[in-house]
């Protein structure tokens, strides 16, 4: 007997794919309700959609399942892409499942150890380079249209249509519900755009009549799409300069801000920034009340709803989603400057005895 577990490909008919899927089995991540965390923020009913539980640890893994069989369908024979980390993470693995060269551009010294060594590990050819996330996605789409290489950052649509499956889960999830709001990170704009995406086929196909509210997290010091909605202009300001502990966040110039403007404004939504003092705190707090293990920019979601309740922007009585996009092992390193080292003893009952009952 063979076990199938739910996967991004229960919505195949809803897929822009017509082959046969390169699949890891990514999707079909829990929805946890937590109510301990509700308590603490002030909120009724709060979910958490734990991306992080993916094949490589975050959510990108449902836009490359998509994107590398596209991909294939298509016979390109390499695949790239710039980025913080687990779209590289993500990239890896599929090309090693589909048997394709995969490249990928890191900015150096600011991608976290995990996802680096994903990356490495499953076989891409992994480029570091002197520059910022930024600059490595306008050199890889140089590449990519010189070489004729299948460009797998978030402009491409397929890993759109992968990501929108985040959607229909939480739907799927809460009952055929939608909640009154969705509270996501928000680095180069795709995954925000791609989950109003996948809200809005479920109401055009009138498997649920509304839209939740859609509400934008960024790190205070790479917060372009935050500062565009609060001032209400067309269109981003780039930051040359992105700095925040939330590396995979680590963005200055959103490539899809014009879309993530528009499903933040057309849902009635709204966008927050959060310091990385508040995102490590809310990292904290999933971890030690409800038991989910994230990556900073993740935290960022927990942070900015927070934040929001506190001001009053979303009311004690909504029910909210917070997705929590990366995995706690992804960035070991932050965790460890984040916490108390382990208490060091001699291997003694006595020595033992005097740290769990401190005099
Ligand atoms: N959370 C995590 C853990 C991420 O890795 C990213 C993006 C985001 C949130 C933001 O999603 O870009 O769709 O707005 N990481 C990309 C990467 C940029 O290269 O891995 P977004």
């Amino acid at each position: 007997l063979k076990y199938e577990p739910p996967t991004v490909w229960k919505y195949r008919d809803l897929l822009p794919i017509t082959g046969n899927p390169v699949t890891i089995y990514e999707g079909g991540t829990p929805l946890y309700r937590c109510d301990r965390l509700a308590e603490k923020i002030g909120v009724k009913e709060l979910y958490v959609k734990h991306e992080g539980l993916n094949p490589t640890g975050s959510f990108k893994d449902r836009g490359m399942t998509v994107g590398v069989s596209k991909a294939i369908e298509l016979g390109m024979k390499t695949v790239a892409c710039a980025s913080t980390g687990n779209t590289s993470a993500s990239l890896a693995i599929y090309g090693a499942k589909a048997g394709i060269p995969a490249i990928v551009l890191l900015p150096e010294g600011k991608v976290a150890m995990g996802k680096v060594a994903q990356a490495l590990m499953h076989g891409a050819k992994v480029l570091s380079i002197r520059g910022n996330f930024d600059e490595a996605l306008a050199l890889v789409r140089t590449l990519c249209d010189q070489e004729k290489f299948y460009l797998l950052n978030s402009i491409n649509p397929y890993r759109l249509e992968g990501q929108k499956t985040i959607g229909f889960e939480i739907v799927d999830q809460l009952g055929l519900k939608v909640p009154d709001r969705v509270v996501l990170p928000v680095g180069n704009a795709g995954n925000i755009t791609a989950i109003y995406k996948g809200f809005k086929e479920f109401r055009e196909l009138k498997i649920t009549d509304t839209v939740p509210k859609m509400c934008g997290i960024q790190a205070e010091g790479a917060s372009p799409i935050v500062q565009a909605i609060k001032s209400g202009a067309e269109s981003i300001i780039p930051e040359s300069n992105p700095e925040t502990i939330a590396t995979a966040i680590r963005i200055g110039d959103p490539v899809n801000a014009k879309k993530a403007l528009n499903a933040i404004r057309e849902s009635e939504g709204t966008a927050e920034t959060v310091t990385d003092e508040e995102l490590v705190q809310a990292q904290r707090d999933l971890a030690q009340l409800e038991g989910i293990g994230v990556e900073p920019a993740s935290a960022t979601s927990v942070a900015g709803l927070r934040k929001l309740v506190e001001a009053g922007v979303i009311g004690s009585e909504e029910t909210v989603v917070c997705v929590t996009t990366g995995h706690l092992l992804k960035d070991p390193q932050e965790v460890i400057d984040a916490c108390d080292r382990p208490i060091l003893v001699d291997a003694t009952i006595e020595a033992i005895r005097d740290v769990v009952f401190p005099k």
